[in-house]
């Protein structure tokens, strides 16, 4: 099968076509022929090597997938009674391997596409919408009325963020750079704010003094700072990525890095008491062992996007082929929403 591996660490040109011998579908497993892939800031970031838990190269990357299931292995459980069959129209976490043809997926992350549902919009919805649903609702307890602030509200997790607050009722402040502060006010942020001419603690304390209810911020190094000033009691602060430690390159950079591990605060569980604030991790990839909970907002998320609620904005789609621009479009911050990657 057809593939783009990382040859080795390094900029978007690292990404090479190449052919790899078609997966093997072991017991408990599902063979997905892949449509579109999504692509994550995780893998931008896989690709330069900085990435916890990354592999050796040369490796296949990429989270998720949308596709047809061409085989199962044992049975093809998805371990709540449901049973996969060639011909479904899935979507699948697959923690890497995703920039491929075909990809062999433990079943319990694989789900069953709502009918009618694009490949492109099954492969948008993972990793975003579980990302901001279970930071937003699970982990959150978010409420109608509460007020959040979205950084990079543009993105991908951004925009999934974004509609899933409307959903909710929520107030909105969204940052996201100068060209997208439209884009911004178009998807119903009430409070736009363009990071390069506003300082956004500055903004929120204007419009809440009381402080707000919860930040989503991935940027990372001193952003984690200064979103926890914006909490008032009860707030929570979701931290979820280091986007600071990417470049517009993608070349890595020790000093960026660095810079970023090093303005990121303690957080004193003492002070945290004091302030009645939340600080909330979110990882997906470990919460990849919680199969069940993962399947359950999938669900939810499903039924939002059934009942026309939420809806993926894909920015851009390239071909497998040219993952390298798909990545060079995102290091420079091009991207409004999800880029994916279509395979044929
Ligand atoms: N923990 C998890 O499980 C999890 C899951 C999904 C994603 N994430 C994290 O969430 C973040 C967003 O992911 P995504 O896939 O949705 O990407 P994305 O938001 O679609 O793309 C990156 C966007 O972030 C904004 N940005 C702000 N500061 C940045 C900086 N210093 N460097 C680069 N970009 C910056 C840019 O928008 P502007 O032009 O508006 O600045 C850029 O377009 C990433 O940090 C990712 O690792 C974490």
């Amino acid at each position: 099968m057809r593939v783009v591996a990382v040859k080795r660490y390094g900029d978007p040109e690292v990404l090479e076509a190449r052919e790899m011998p078609d997966p093997q579908v072991n017991s408990g497993e599902v063979l997905i022929r892949v449509k579109a892939a999504g692509v994550n800031f995780a893998d931008l970031m896989q690709r330069m090597g900085i990435y916890p838990g990354v592999p050796k190269p040369p490796f296949v990357p990429g989270f998720e997938v949308a596709g047809v299931v061409e085989k199962v292995g044992d049975g093809g459980k998805s371990g709540d009674g449901d049973t996969f069959r060639p011909g479904d129209a899935v979507c699948a976490i697959t923690q890497y391997n995703a920039y491929a043809q075909w990809v062999a997926v433990p079943a319990r992350q694989v789900y069953r596409l709502p009918a009618g549902m694009p490949f492109e919009d099954g492969a948008a919805l993972p990793v975003n919408y579980l990302t901001a649903y279970h930071a937003m609702f699970a982990m959150g307890n978010l409420q109608s009325g509460d007020r959040i602030l979205i950084h990079g509200a543009a993105g991908g997790v951004g925009t999934a963020a974004v509609q899933l607050a409307r959903a909710k009722g929520l107030e909105i402040y969204g940052t996201a750079g100068p060209a997208k502060q439209e884009y911004l006010r178009k998807i119903g942020v009430d409070h736009a704010i363009d990071y390069e001419k506003s300082d956004f603690v500055e903004v929120l304390r204007k419009f809440s003094p009381d402080g707000i209810e919860m930040v989503m911020d991935a940027i990372g190094g001193k952003s984690f700072a200064n979103s926890y000033k914006c909490l008032g009691p009860t707030g929570r602060l979701v931290v979820y990525g280091l986007s600071a430690a990417a470049g517009p390159d993608g070349k890595k950079s020790a000093a960026r890095g660095l810079s970023a591990i090093l303005q990121t605060p303690r957080f004193n569980p003492l002070r945290l008491m004091a302030d009645n604030i939340t600080v909330i991790g979110v990882s997906l990839g470990k919460m990849l062992s919680k199969a069940g909970l993962m399947r359950r907002e999938m669900e939810e998320v499903f039924k939002l996007y059934e009942t026309g609620k939420i809806k993926p904005v894909i920015g851009k789609s390239f071909p497998l082929a040219d993952a390298v621009s798909a990545h060079k479009y995102i290091h420079a911050r091009k991207n409004i929403g999800k880029v994916i990657l279509n395979v044929k």
